[in-house]
This record gives C-alpha cells, sequence and structure tokens, in this order.
C-alpha cells in the first residue's frame, strides 16, 4: 500500500498573514467547511491566544467541522497552549502546533534567548501539550537556517516529550529543492527516535520554490506531511499552494507514489473563494486556478486538443473543478435551485431567513444581469448584508455625476451602527468622487494602498468586483465589493474595509 500524505493547510492562519487579509469569524468558517469538503486532513484554524477575536474563530471552527483535525498555532508558553486546548475542546480531533526559533538569527536577535534556554523551553512546552492534547505538532520556525546540531538535539528531546509531528519550516523561502530535501533526510537519520513521528515540510515561496522544496521535501526527506494554503496565500511572497502541490502529486502518481485525500473537484470553488474573501486576485496565469490555465489561445494548441485532448492538456479543467464554470442560473431560476447551488458551491447560510436575504439579492441582480455564474454566486453571498455580520457601515444608495470637462460629483447614502447618513463630494473621477463622498463622513484618516477593479465572468456584462486596501494606525486590511455598477462596487469595497479595520481595532482593544 502506497504511504499517505498528510495535507496540512494553514490557509486560515499562514494565510491570514498576509497584510490585509484578514478575515472574519463568518468568512473563515466558510472557507474552513470548504476546506473539509476538500478533504484536507488537517485544517490550522488560527492563533488562539493571539486575540479574542482569534480564538473565537478557532473555536468556532473546531465545533462546527467534524472530518478534519483542527489545529491552533500557539508560542511555546503554558499560557499560549491553554488557550489552545481551550479553543479546540469541542473538536472532533484536535492538534496542539506549538512553535519556536531555533536559528541561530533568531534566538539571539528576536527571542533574545540562549539555545540552551530554547531547548528546554520547547521540552517543557511539548510536555505541557500532551497533558492536553494527543496530537501534538512542534515546528523549530526558521529550522531550514538552524544549526544541524542543535536542531537534532532540539527534535530528539521534543519527541522524547510526545510530539507527533515535527516540522522544518523554511521560513523564509530561501531553501533551494535538493539542500532542502536532503536537509531533512539528514535530520530523520541523525534524530535517533525520528521514526516516532511524522515529518512535515512548510516552506514560504520567496524565492519562487515552495512547491518544488515541499516536493523534494517528501521524495528526498521523506517527509509525510505538506503545509499549504489555498492560492498559495501566505507572509510576504506566500506559502507553498495547495492546488499545485496537490495536482503534482495526483498527475505524477506514477513518480510520487503517494495517496493524497482531496477531493480536486472543490479545487476551482475554494481557490475563488479565497480570493473573494481576502481580495487577493489570482493571476490568470497561475497554475490550476488561473483563468488561462486550460486556455489554449494558439491555433496549434487549439488544434491539438480538438484532435486529442493530452497533446496539450496533462490535466483536466473538468477534474479540478472548472466545469462548474458556466451559466448556472438565470431571472427564471427558482428558489430551490438557488439554494442547490449554493450547496454545490459549499456556502452554507446560518438560516432559512438568510436563504432568503439572498435569492432576493440573487432576484435583483437577475434582473440587471441575465447570466448568473457561480463567481456572481459567491460574491452575492461575501456581502455583509447577507451574511448578517453585524457590522459598523452598510451601503443604502448611490448617485453620481461625471460628464467630460466636468469634476465628477457624487452622492452617497450609507449606514453607520444602523442609522442612514447622507454624504457628499467632488473627486477626479465618479469612483475617487464617491470614497471621497464616504470619508467625508467617516474621517477615518485610513491611507488607501491598493484599488483595483476585476469583471468578475471576463464581459462589460459582469459584475466589477473591486479590493480596496487600507492602511492605518499599523493596520493593514481588504475590503471587497461586487456590483454591475463599479462605482457603487467600489464604494461597497470601502465601506466594507472601514469595517474590517473597525474590527481589527477592536481585536486589538481585547488583546490588552
Ligand atoms: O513560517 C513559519 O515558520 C511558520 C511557523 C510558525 C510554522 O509559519
Ligand atoms: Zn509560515
Amino acid at each position: 500500500m502506497a504511504d499517505k500524505l498528510i495535507i496540512f493547510d494553514t490557509t486560515l492562519r499562514d494565510g491570514e498573514q498576509s497584510p490585509g487579509a484578514s478575515m472574519t469569524k463568518d468568512e473563515k468558517l466558510r472557507i474552513a467547511r470548504q476546506l473539509e469538503r476538500l478533504k484536507v486532513d488537517v485544517i490550522e484554524a488560527g492563533f488562539a491566544a493571539s486575540s479574542n477575536g482569534d480564538f473565537e474563530c478557532v473555536k468556532a471552527i473546531a465545533n462546527a467541522i467534524k472530518d478534519c483535525t483542527i489545529a491552533s498555532l500557539c508560542r511555546t508558553n503554558d499560557k499560549d497552549i491553554a488557550r489552545a486546548a481551550e479553543a479546540l475542546a469541542g473538536a472532533e480531533r484536535a492538534r496542539i502546533h506549538t512553535f519556536i526559533a531555533t536559528s541561530p538569527l533568531h534566538m539571539e536577535k528576536k527571542l533574545r534567548m540562549t539555545p540552551d534556554q530554547v531547548f528546554e523551553q520547547s521540552k517543557l512546552a511539548v510536555r505541557f501539550a500532551r497533558n492536553l492534547c494527543g496530537d501534538v505538532e512542534y515546528s523549530a520556525e526558521d529550522g531550514y537556517r538552524s544549526d544541524e546540531d542543535f536542531l537534532c538535539r532540539v527534535i530528539e528531546a521534543v519527541i522524547n516529550e510526545g510530539a507527533t509531528t515535527i516540522n522544518v519550516p523554511d521560513t523564509v523561502g530561501y531553501a533551494i529543492p535538493e539542500l532542502y530535501g536532503n536537509f531533512i533526510k539528514t535530520l530523520r537519520e541523525r534524530v535517533p527516535n525520528s521514526d516516532k513521528a511524522v515529518w512535515s515540510v512548510h516552506c514560504h515561496n520567496d524565492l519562487g520554490m515552495a512547491v518544488a522544496n515541499s516536493l523534494a521535501g517528501v521524495t528526498i526527506g521523506g517527509a509525510r506531511q505538506i503545509e499549504c494554503t489555498i492560492n498559495g496565500l501566505g507572509e510576504r511572497a506566500g506559502n507553498c499552494s495547495l492546488e499545485e502541490v496537490v495536482m503534482a502529486l495526483k498527475t505524477r502518481r506514477d513518480y510520487f507514489g503517494l495517496d493524497v485525500g482531496i477531493d480536486i473537484k472543490h479545487i476551482v470553488a475554494a481557490s475563488r473563494m479565497v480570493s473573494q474573501t481576502t481580495g487577493f486576485v489570482v493571476q490568470p496565469n497561475k497554475a490550476v486556478v488561473g483563468a488561462n490555465a486550460f486556455a489554449h489561445a494558439s491555433g496549434i494548441h487549439q488544434d491539438g486538443v480538438l484532435k486529442a485532448r493530452d497533446t496539450y492538456e496533462i490535466m483536466r479543467a473538468e477534474d479540478v473543478g472548472w466545469s462548474t464554470n458556466k451559466i448556472v442560473l438565470g431571472k427564471l431560476s427558482g428558489r430551490n435551485a438557488f439554494k442547490q447551488r449554493l450547496s454545490d458551491l459549499g456556502v452554507q447560510l446560518e438560516s432559512e431567513a438568510d436563504v432568503n436575504t439572498a435569492f432576493a439579492r440573487f432576484k435583483e441582480l437577475a434582473d440587471r444581469k441575465s447570466d448568473i455564474f457561480d463567481e456572481d454566486i459567491l460574491a452575492l453571498v461575501s456581502d455583509e448584508s447577507v451574511t448578517h455580520e453585524h457590522e459598523q457601515y452598510g451601503f443604502v444608495s448611490l448617485s453620481q455625476h461625471s460628464e467630460t470637462g466636468e469634476r465628477p460629483h457624487a452622492s452617497i447614502v450609507f449606514t453607520v451602527a444602523g442609522k442612514e447618513v447622507r454624504a457628499q463630494s467632488d473627486g477626479n473621477g465618479p469612483v475617487d468622487a464617491s470614497l471621497k463622498a464616504i470619508e467625508s463622513h467617516v474621517k477615518s484618516g485610513a491611507e488607501m494602498v491598493l484599488y483595483s477593479v476585476n469583471a468578475i465572468s471576463g464581459s462589460t456584462e459582469s459584475q466589477g468586483e473591486v479590493t480596496v486596501r487600507l492602511q492605518n494606525s499599523g493596520r493593514v486590511v481588504n475590503g471587497v465589493g461586487a456590483d454591475p455598477d463599479i462605482i457603487v462596487a467600489s464604494a461597497k469595497a470601502y465601506l466594507s474595509a472601514l469595517n474590517k479595520l473597525q474590527s481589527k481595532a477592536d481585536r486589538v482593544a481585547a488583546q490588552g
């Protein structure tokens, strides 16, 4: 029988650490449900001790998801570990994931600890965690740049204390596939009790090699867990991308010879959900999930594919969920068809009343736009007025005037804590005028660091999906809004970003 490879998804923890990718509890729950449909083995739901908000997210996911192991990250101190265990109490299968840096640079400059102190703290942390949970992962942060002798000593000790998984991250994306694979191999050969734990890889993508490094950790090093994220989301250049590494393992099973439990037909829906939730647009030429990943533009390729698909296709688009990328509903579709489509997309609304609200929004949209695609439905249910996230700011209506040679003007009505307010402003363009109108009332003082518009389903008839990234007092958030009118979409995105800034401020305050 082939070995099983564990897929550990950290979209909701490491992925969320990308600047602006922070997600609300409802958004995280929705993604966790999609990860469960995808059949990932482990979902890292967050870092419970980092804030009350994160604690609540881990707890909600631990209570809701039954088919995956749920992990919470924590530092190697008792308070963090106990908080993780508390958040995970409702999980069918829980994992405490404790980490500390082991490289000379991180120990000296960041932790200001001696190697002996890190050694002792690692042992005590794993001992304490094992008393609370049977499944404990130990991560040596910046493991790849750590001293080999020291790392062997630490790993042997934590396995003796009961660590069940040993993770050796390439935290800064510095590794080269062959070198990383050999590093893991050497550690496994040198640590006397290495066979008592599963070995794991966690690679960042700073040099674009996270997937290759992870695979080398498996083939050369003998690791049997890969840590990854949907769309490769993560700190800086991101993490190993789940869809790429999984499709490499599945497509080249002849070479890897490993079993991966992922149900690949949900990959595209998961990718879209993460992109629409975080506002991180997927590049068109991204492997597996990019809009062009299966598009054949050149005549020679098209001709070849028409004659025999495998001339230019090594994977089938429909196998990873692209077949669902078609007109799915229209004006005449009923509530049941709509509900069925939501369920096919992995969207679970909280109550029948929420389904009714979403259906009413769907009908409004179908009146304005003849063909409704999956992307439209996902954008619609991400809308805060459907998800009932009790937000500070909500969009009501907007009018604007722009004409060649005149300065555009916008008037907007929106809610602040449930009460309607009106504001107006001029601007360089109609979008600028609308956002300035909101800001003239809210006075957030936030700086806009990114504004992008994307046609959800490719044509001018489609909804525009706008991402607005705001920065204020060191906090960075992305707001996303969708509407066939891109000025309205922009206003919704701006209000959504203001809501996230507000909820992030609450999270930080709750910590103190
Ligand atoms: O990159 C890293 O080292 C991490 C650890 C906390 C696992 O994310
Ligand atoms: Zn990481």
